[in-house]
């Protein structure tokens, strides 16, 4: 029986590419995000590439939406190993002082609710698989503030703790827990999405970086954690791009 692979916003981004890497690793992807026609585009290529994957419309934000997606989860042809809560991103980089509060609430509702909503409705599946793991996209964020990121700091600190409370509660039965931290990682929207479109502004964030890590970095990290034999658990895998040695020391050539 094939294990099955849930990725959560694998419309584009580190998500798809870890939809594509998951495939190739030899699991059944249900690749979930709102954009169908993404998702839809994304199997094609999977399929084509002798791997097996199903779109899944879904919005983290809906109870409904995220049923659906267990639901499809139970109909999947195999056991629900892994869950990639990966859905999220920022919005806004304004201080404390004038931040929206709809972008903050966007952050919580997507990367934090998001995450406890489909990390409830899939659990029980992961359970029974007798051998689940879940894998929580945080971020350097999750650890580290910085001025102008408060909402996405506060949002993936909570992110964070949902891994770190998750694996204590979890101690003794069957599912491990696994929290990925990247730093800069250049992918086609999650700049776009902070800037809400503005590509000047994006674009300046990797300025001068000669080699920010990309999606598929990423998805390497979370594939070779979800392939350790299952008695092994990387608790918290943090990646960063060489020129970036922390948050806020970035080298530059430019
Ligand atoms: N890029 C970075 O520098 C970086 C660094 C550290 C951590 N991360 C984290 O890595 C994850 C992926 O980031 P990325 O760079 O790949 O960003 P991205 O390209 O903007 O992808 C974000 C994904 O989330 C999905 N999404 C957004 N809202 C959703 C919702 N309500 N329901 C379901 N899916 C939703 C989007 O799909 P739809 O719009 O189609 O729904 C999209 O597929 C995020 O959690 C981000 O915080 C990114």
């Amino acid at each position: 029986m094939s294990r099955v692979a849930v990725v959560t916003g694998a419309s584009s981004g580190i998500g798809a590419a870890t939809a594509r890497r998951l495939a190739a690793e030899g699991f059944h992807v249900l690749a979930a995000a709102r954009r169908t026609d993404r998702l839809t585009d994304l199997v094609t290529e999977i399929t084509a590439a002798g791997g097996a994957a199903t779109a899944v419309a879904c919005d983290v934000t809906s109870d409904e939406s995220v049923a659906g997606l267990a639901r499809a989860a139970q109909q999947a042809p195999g056991s629900v190993a892994l869950l990639v809560n990966n859905a999220g991103g920022a919005r806004g980089l304004d201080p404390v002082e004038s931040g929206s509060v709809a972008d903050w609430q966007w952050m919580y509702d997507v990367n934090v609710l998001g995450t406890l909503r489909v990390t409830q409705a899939l659990l029980p599946a992961l359970e029974s698989s007798g051998a689940g793991t879940i894998v929580v996209v945080s971020s350097t964020a999750g650890f580290t503030v910085y001025e102008g990121g408060g909402g996405y700091t506060a949002a993936k600190h909570a992110q964070t703790a949902i891994a770190g409370t998750l694996r204590l509660e979890l101690c003794g039965r069957p599912v491990r827990v696994i929290e990925i931290d990247p730093g800069m990682v250049r992918t086609d929207e999650f700049a776009l999405v902070r800037f809400q479109g503005d590509a000047d502004r994006a674009g300046a964030v990797y300025a001068g970086v000669a080699e920010p890590l990309v999606a598929e970095d990423v998805a390497d990290c979370i594939a070779w954690c979800a392939t350790r034999p299952q008695h092994v658990n990387v608790d918290r895998l943090v990646v960063r791009p060489l020129a970036q040695a922390a948050q806020h020391k970035v080298h530059r050539t430019s």
